[in-house]
């Protein structure tokens, strides 16, 4: 691949940023083929050199992944005239990265979304071929029951023609108010609240926990981000 500046290889891989990769050169801490260089904005090209920093090897990345604890108020879109959009909530360096949302959420649902610039496997995780369990917790309006459950289970038939694929519903709690854990093989529009809507239960909160067996990472402050770890991405490349 064409060479690139070594602040932006370290820079890719979420660990550093351009700043302190310059720093981390000029300490000689940056060795491309074994030799220390001292100048971040020297080019190499990560598939055909061996760069280490601090003595370890560096994993090149030429994608992004990001976890994100998406708060209420927020569209799942990457650019939206109507409103602030979830890519409004990440530094200016990575909104240069044509990241864009793997699927949506609604703009008053929080919790887990994945962003990325790579599409070939955003795609084939949305795909419903793929079957890519996403999983929900919600609050609703309404005692749930057993009978709710079965239904989710046998898979639904919408009033408005939406014909819904077998989902799971577990009650955490019954009462005026349910929680309940819903697990999605699919992502159609407003699906949870419109499945729950039909059993008479409205949707109150609604909160995405996990995505293709990746939990919410719940040391990230709603609106907080981070990055995906190179064995995530690689988890994520073999689900599919
Ligand atoms: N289902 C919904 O109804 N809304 C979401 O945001 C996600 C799934």
């Amino acid at each position: 691949m064409a060479k690139q500046r070594l602040d932006k290889i370290m820079a890719a891989t979420g660990r550093w940023s351009r700043r302190e990769a310059g720093e981390l050169a000029r300490r000689g801490q940056v060795l491309v083929d074994g030799v220390a260089v001292h100048d971040a904005s020297a080019k190499a090209d990560p598939e055909a050199s061996e760069i280490t920093v601090n003595g370890e090897p560096l994993h090149y990345q030429a994608f992004t992944w990001v976890m994100l604890n998406k708060p209420a108020g927020y569209l799942s879109a990457t650019e939206d005239g109507r409103g602030a959009t979830v890519l409004d909530l990440l530094p200016k360096e990575l909104q240069r990265r044509n990241l864009f949302p793997v699927g949506r959420l609604d703009k008053d649902t929080e919790g887990l979304l994945l962003l990325t610039n790579e599409g070939v496997l955003a795609h084939m995780l949305l795909s419903p071929r793929r079957h890519i369990d996403k999983v929900y917790y919600t609050r609703v309006a309404g005692c749930l029951t057993p009978e709710d459950c079965a239904a989710f289970a046998e898979g639904m038939s919408l009033g408005d023609g939406l014909r819904c694929q077998p989902a799971g519903l577990e009650i955490l709690r019954a009462g005026t108010e349910s929680e309940a854990r819903v697990t999605l093989r699919e992502g159609k529009f407003h699906q949870v609240k419109r499945m729950l809507a039909a059993r008479g239960k409205p949707v109150l909160y609604l909160e995405r926990v996990q995505m293709a067996e990746l939990d919410l990472d719940r040391t990230l402050s709603r609106g907080g981000f981070r990055f995906l770890t190179a064995k995530e991405v690689e988890h994520l490349r073999k689900l599919v």
